[in-house]
């Protein structure tokens, strides 16, 4: 490359005090307003975090050698860096941002490394759960907007361990998918399946995240949960997942998913819906009323919060395709 082409504002005796300007500087030449501002932001907090912690040299080559272990244990059904967002917090944080949610409307949380793309569509009535040592829930949902219209033909993603606490991906022998499925909402917004009662499973701890945990005095355990992906054209995007209520792990989920409007009782069939449903009364069941927001109500609200945040910290932005850049004009 021709040095003389090269339009890089001039750098040289960079110290401790000037190297965060220096290198927001040669990144500002990028086009994109967007990574620029996050880069921006990146550079800067990451820099602070050296200068606050006074970080050595050995710390942080522990460090790097601590995320390439994350990336080496990666494989296409192991996903050891969602697993560290999620023990960072930084997973349920990402979502709350993103997908804020008016009242009334079911709240989002963590997505978790055990989604696959691979599990079978099913009618209402199935059962998602082939593990006969599971006890047997009914569970029977609906789906609305926030006008309390029901919605048709949602596309639901559904999945959940097996009564050991594993999920069909832990194993290695597996075949095909089990306790997972993909339903579509009925006219009524109307969903409904078999399943087990959910347990609590610990999350893969015999990697770095496991390790990491271990050195913080933490547990690998989630409470006792089933996942819901929720997916409409024209509406947001909900992952979000139903945790039983008195679970041991309740209150020290080692993701952070739970939240009091995802927490349930889990109930009883009685004589109505046994007869209805065509299970035995006296099975465990499980409902709920999903609520799900447009897209239009999504990007209003998060551009909304979006200036109140930066407002305070005493930001001028402007928003551009949903999202805050600086607002130099
Ligand atoms: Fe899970």
């Amino acid at each position: 490359m021709d040095p003389s082409l090269v339009k890089i504002p001039p750098m040289k005796d960079l110290t401790a005090d000037n190297i965060t300007e220096n290198v927001i500087t040669i990144n500002s030449l990028c086009e994109d307003a967007r990574m620029k501002y996050v880069l921006e932001r990146l550079v800067t907090h990451l820099h602070d975090f050296a200068r606050e912690t006074r970080l050595s040299s050995d710390e942080w080559m522990t460090g790097l050698r601590f995320l390439t272990e994350v990336g080496q244990i990666c494989t296409d059904v192991r996903q050891e860096f969602i697993l560290l967002s999620d023990v960072l917090g930084l997973s349920l944080l990402v979502d709350s941002i993103d997908h804020p949610k008016p009242p009334g409307s079911t709240e989002g949380t963590v997505l978790g490394p055990f989604h696959t793309h691979d599990a079978e569509e099913m009618p209402s009535g199935e059962s998602m759960s082939h593990d006969p040592k599971g006890e047997p829930l009914l569970v029977v949902c609906t789906l609305r907007d926030t006008e309390g219209k029901p919605i048709e033909g949602v596309k639901i993603d559904i999945w959940e361990t097996d009564s050991s606490g594993h999920y069909d991906v832990q194993y290695a022998g597996r075949e095909e998918p089990d306790g997972r499925c993909v339903m579509r909402s009925d006219k009524e917004g109307l969903f409904w399946f078999r399943a087990i009662t959910p347990v609590p499973y610990p999350i893969p701890h015999d990697g770095p995240v496991g390790r990491l945990l271990k050195k913080l005095h933490r547990h690998p355990y989630r409470p006792s949960h089933m996942h819901f992906m929720f997916e409409k054209e024209g509406y947001d995007h909900l992952i979000t997942a139903l945790y039983l209520r008195n679970d041991p792990y309740e209150t020290s989920d080692a993701v952070f998913g739970v939240k009091d409007s995802l927490t349930v009782d889990i109930g009883k069939v009685g004589p109505e819906l046994s007869k209805k449903y065509g299970v035995p009364e006296g099975q465990a069941l499980l409902t709920y009323d999903f609520v799900l927001v447009s897209d239009a109500e999504t990007s209003e609200l998060r551009a909304h919060n979006s200036k109140v945040a930066l407002d305070k910290l005493g930001r001028k932005v402007k928003i551009v395709n949903g999202l805050p850049i600086p607002d130099l004009d």
